[in-house]
C-alpha cells in the first residue's frame, strides 16, 4: 500500500521565530494517518529537527551536495543531514537546475549521495513551458528519469520518491489538470517496471487548498509537494486533512 505523503517545502522563507510558529500551528498533521515532511532552510534543520522530535512528523532538506565532504565552502553533504535527521531530501528541484546550474549529471550524482548517506531521494522532475507546449511533456521527463537510472539503477528509482512538478505551475498558480498529471503518473509508473508499483509519486505546483482533493482523487498521485501553501499552518493543515480522503492506495 502506498501511505499519502504530503512534503512542504519552506524554499528560502522565515526565521527562527517564524519557523517555531509554524510547526506550532502543523502539530496536528501528526494525528493524521498520512506521512507529512518539511523542508526547512539548512540552518534551522537542527532546530526543527528538535522540535518534532517524537511528533511523527519527518525531516527533509531542500537539496544536497553531490560530494560527499572536503573542500566545498557553502556545501551540505548528504551524511551531515543524515547526521540531523533528515529522512527524505529534495534533489533535482526545478529552482536548483535552472536558477543553480544543476544538470541531470549532477542531479544522479547527489541522488547517489542521498541514498549513500541513508536519506530517501525525492527526485523532482518536470517540463517547462516551452517544452510543454512542444509537446515535449514525455520527452523531458523520460531524459531526467533516464538520467538517474544510468547511474543508479531503475530499482533504486523506484525506491525514492518521485515529484512530477511542471515548472509553469510551480509558483505560478497555474496547475496542471487532474488529469493531465494522472497521465503522467502512469507513464512513470510503467516506465519503472515491476518496483513502480510501490512507489510514491507526488505532484507539486500551486497545490493550495483548492486544488489539493481533486488531485489526490487520483488513483497515481500518492501525495503533495507543497511550496508556497506550506508556509500557511491553516492551509498546510487542510492539504493534509485532505490527503487523509485519498489515503492508502492499493497497488
Ligand atoms: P509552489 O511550489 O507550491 O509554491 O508552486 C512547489 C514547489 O516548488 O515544490
Amino acid at each position: 500500500m502506498r501511505k499519502p505523503l504530503v512534503i512542504g517545502n519552506w524554499k528560502m522563507n522565515g526565521s527562527q521565530r517564524s519557523v517555531g510558529q509554524l510547526l506550532d500551528g502543523i502539530a496536528g498533521v501528526a494525528n493524521l494517518d498520512i506521512e507529512v515532511a518539511v523542508c526547512p532552510p539548512f540552518v534551522y534543520l537542527a532546530e526543527v529537527a528538535a522540535r518534532i522530535s517524537g511528533s511523527g512528523i519527518r525531516l527533509a532538506a531542500q537539496t544536497l551536495s553531490e560530494h560527499e565532504s572536503g573542500a566545498y565552502t557553502g556545501e551540505v553533504a548528504g551524511s551531515m543531514l543524515a547526521d540531523v535527521g533528515c529522512q527524505y531530501v529534495l534533489v533535482g528541484h526545478s529552482e536548483r537546475r535552472r536558477l543553480f546550474g544543476e544538470t541531470d549529471v549532477r542531479v544522479a550524482r547527489q541522488f547517489e549521495r542521498a541514498r549513500g548517506a541513508g536519506i530517501t531521494p525525492v527526485l523532482c522532475v518536470g517540463e517547462d513551458a516551452a517544452e510543454r507546449n512542444a509537446g515535449a511533456t514525455w520527452q523531458v521527463l523520460h531524459r531526467q528519469l533516464e538520467a538517474i537510472a544510468d547511474v543508479a539503477g531503475w530499482e533504486a528509482l523506484g525506491k525514492s520518491v518521485i515529484a512530477y512538478e511542471p515548472v509553469w505551475a510551480i509558483g505560478t498558480g497555474a496547475t496542471a489538470s487532474p488529469a493531465q498529471v494522472q497521465a503522467v503518473q502512469v507513464r512513470v509508473r510503467n516506465l519503472l517496471g515491476s518496483g513502480g508499483g510501490a512507489t510514491r509519486l507526488l505532484y507539486g505546483g500551486s497545490v493550495s487548498e483548492a486544488n489539493a482533493a481533486e488531485l489526490f482523487a487520483q488513483p497515481d498521485v500518492d501525495g503533495v509537494l507543497v511550496g508556497g501553501a506550506s508556509l500557511q499552518a491553516e492551509e498546510f493543515m487542510a492539504i493534509c486533512r485532505l490527503a487523509v480522503g485519498g489515503s492508502w492506495k492499493p497497488w
